[in-house]
């Protein structure tokens, strides 16, 4: 995503004026943990901010856009996304829907269509979901291999993925290849060894999925270790669909997250809180697969541990690429309160990628922001469904205006 048109850098300088209300996500720069201004003006050159203040006091030599009192925060950071797939699970979900328990052995049909696609075709899917994220206020995202499932078509997906992000995280050990359906011990042994060899290049990340039907703890060490070894940066899938034993190997290992964490027993949430993992919340897969609960947002939070939010946008678990919907469900299920939701959104997922340039509109920060159609961020809850995403601007080049076509 950090693939942006090409423009005249002199078109990314900018004063954003006439702000109903700014999130900064910058306690120094205003109320609260979201650093809130009201009647706030921000300027960009060359793509990053570089003054954040009232609006009446704005540089006036810079040209102008009128926010028009509406409110501006900073672009989402989507830090967990399966993106470069071929074909579709509509009947999975249908199936589902009426009864048939989701299970990780879906992947597996995504598998089949991914070998089938060429890397042409997996781009051009990858991109137009990223167009979705845009028009829904994304501006960061990680995207994951994880559907190739041999050397091949796993080096095509980072490949791809490298092409449209700079966080690109190689998820070989996804499920078991149905090759190795005999032999699951001599898989890990691929994914840690050639595949890993092959993919490494162009990954800035490792995942494992450490679940019932996937990997277990010890393949999953062994996984990430050999990843660590090449200079990958671990983050794992760990207690989606059964309560798991291994938050304390992820935070031996410095996970920068351990993501979805349905499952989780009052030790886990306090070996969380003792790290520098984010806890990466995915509601919308448990909206999606109808988990029998959502996470324990609010004892996370309340614990003191670092949460990020995503779609977790994959063609079997949970289709959708819409941080707002994200945040909605996280208020409406997870008891977060609307502030922390657009703090995990945003803040969170820059965390969760041990960013520092993104989720915030410090100075220096990169203007990645979003202009609502709405007096306040609340709304981004208050009106779930809506699409309240006015304009956005990544790197200070404006991506997205409602409206216009293409
Ligand atoms: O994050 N949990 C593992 N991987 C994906 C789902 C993959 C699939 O069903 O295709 C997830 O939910
Ligand atoms: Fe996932």
């Amino acid at each position: 995503m950090s693939k942006s048109p090409q423009s005249n850098p002199k078109e990314r300088d900018f004063s954003l004026v006439n702000i109903g209300q700014l999130v900064t996500n910058n306690s120094s720069l205003g109320t609260g943990e979201l650093g809130l201004i009201e009647n706030a003006a921000i300027t960009v050159v060359a793509g990053k901010v570089t003054w954040v203040g009232a609006s009446s006091a704005v540089d006036s030599s810079l040209p102008k856009v009128d926010a028009q009192g509406q409110s501006v925060l900073p672009g989402f950071v989507d830090s967990h996304s399966h993106i470069i797939f071929g074909g579709d699970r509509s009947q999975e979900f249908a199936a589902r829907m009426a009864g048939v328990p989701y299970s990780a052995g879906g992947i597996k049909v995504t598998m089949a269509a991914t070998r089938a696609a060429s890397s042409a075709d997996l781009k051009a899917n990858a991109q137009s979901l990223i167009t979705e994220m845009y028009e829904a206020g994304t501006t960061t995202v990680e995207i994951k291999s994880g559907y190739g499932l041999d050397i091949e078509t796993e080096k095509r997906s980072v490949q791809v993925a490298a092409q449209l992000t700079d966080e690109v995280t190689y998820l070989g050990a996804h499920v078991v290849a149905p090759e190795f359906a005999n032999d699951p011990d001599a898989y890990v042994d691929l994914v840690a060894g050639e595949m890993l060899n092959a993919c490494a290049e162009y990954s800035k990340w490792i995942d494992v999925f450490c679940d019932r039907g996937a990997f277990t703890g010890q393949q999953t060490k062994k996984i990430l270790e050999a990843g660590i070894s090449k200079g990958l940066l671990p983050r794992v899938h760990l207690n989606q669909l059964e309560q798991g034993d291994h938050i304390q190997m992820a935070v031996d290992l410095d996970c920068a997250s351990a993501d979805h964490l349905t499952y989780l027993t009052d030790q886990d949430i306090q070996t969380l809180a003792r790290s520098q993992t984010v806890a990466g919340l995915v509601p919308a897969c448990d909206f999606s697969t109808r988990a029998p609960h959502y996470p324990r947002g609010r004892d996370l939070l309340d614990a003191g541990v670092s949460v990020s939010l995503s779609p977790d946008c994959n063609p079997g678990s949970s289709y959708t690429t819409n941080m707002p919907f994200s945040i909605a469900l996280a208020v409406r299920e997870m008891h977060l309160t609307v502030d922390e939701a657009i703090y995990a959104a945003t803040m969170g997922g820059a965390k969760a990628l041990r960013r520092n340039d993104v989720g915030h509109l410090s100075v220096g920060a990169n203007a990645d922001l979003v202009l609502l159609t709405a007096k306040n961020y609340i709304h981004l809850a208050y009106r779930p469904g809506v699409p309240l995403v006015q304009k956005v601007w990544k790197n200070g080049t404006l991506m997205f205006t409602k409206g216009d076509q293409g």
